[in-house]
């Protein structure tokens, strides 16, 4: 039976530390802003949006709210966005994606100042991870390294497989474990017998983005599992990329869905967000 990795309980620990780093710069007369722009109604975006505000006021950091109409154009989001950039009180600045179909997300990307980038999604951001340089990380594949470290998981030396090339989550990832000196193999749609890569893995990190994909014929015996899908199933119930009652008997530590990697990656963007203000003092 594997071991439960309890993402709640590690990101509340996460935001407790945070929590007494926000209060001591509120002592120096600093206070940290998060600006959350949020473009239309998307459903599911909105209940990330509320949840990233609600993570604030636990931390104390100040959310500053966006909810734009979905006709906001392009230029009208980049003028925020740079009214924002020049902002003192501003640390964070944070654009939920998806945007609408007429707005370019790679242009507002670009546009948010790489200082204030707390989702780590600027190509300079990016860039300074991919060679090893400081700067900001983004929030999913940040929160699994804190998940699998809090966990007395280690990295170095084990054979990382990752399902999933996003830039958002499959990418950063590969590059964060190899950082720890894992051997890293990113699998995709076009690898060829997935299974048999995925059985190779002492840490399997799957962001396939289909609902309960993977089953145990994927999974090494005492294999770590690291689910980062959330969907809802024929029940409206909340499941991952894994098939949990199948993976379960097999891994020797799995992430559930809820609970497991969604709640880590709310914290690290409050950990950003706290690492923006140390930037901007730098
Ligand atoms: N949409 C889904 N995940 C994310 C995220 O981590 N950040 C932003 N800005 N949008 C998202």
């Amino acid at each position: 039976m594997a071991r439960l990795i309890d993402g709640k309980a590690v990101s509340k620990q996460i935001k407790d530390e945070l929590k007494e780093t926000v209060a001591d710069w509120k002592t120096k007369g600093i206070e940290i802003g998060l600006a959350v722009i949020q473009v239309g109604k998307d459903p599911a975006s909105s209940v990330y949006v509320g949840n990233k505000k609600k993570a604030c006021e636990y931390v104390g950091i100040r959310s500053e709210s966006y909810e734009l109409p979905e006709e906001t154009t392009q230029e009208e989001l980049l003028q925020l966005i740079e009214r924002l950039n020049q902002d003192d009180g501003i640390h964070g600045i944070l654009v939920q994606l998806p945007v609408p179909a007429h707005i370019d997300e790679d242009t507002i990307i670009r546009a948010i100042s790489p200082k204030k980038d707390v989702d780590g999604f600027h190509p300079q951001s990016v860039g300074a991870l991919s060679i090893g340089q400081p700067g900001f990380v983004s929030c999913t594949p940040a929160g699994i390294i804190q998940l699998l470290k809090r966990n007395d998981i280690e990295i170095e030396g084990k054979e990382c497989v990752v399902i999933g090339r996003s830039n958002i989550v499959g990418k950063p990832m590969a590059l964060l474990l190899l950082r720890e000196n894992g051997t890293v193999t990113v699998a995709h749609s076009k690898t060829r017998n997935l299974r048999e890569v995925c059985k190779r893995a002492d840490i399997l990190v799957v962001a396939v983005g289909r609902p309960r994909m993977i089953d145990a014929s994927y999974v090494k015996e005492g294999a770590v599992v690291i689910d980062v899908g959330i969907h809802r199933n024929e029940n409206n119930k909340l499941c991952g990329d894994v098939d949990f009652e199948s993976v379960e008997p097999v891994a020797s530590a799995i992430t559930p869905v809820p609970g497991g990697v969604g709640p880590m990656t709310i914290a690290m963007l409050m950990y950003n967000c706290v690492e923006a203000v140390e930037l901007s003092k730098a």
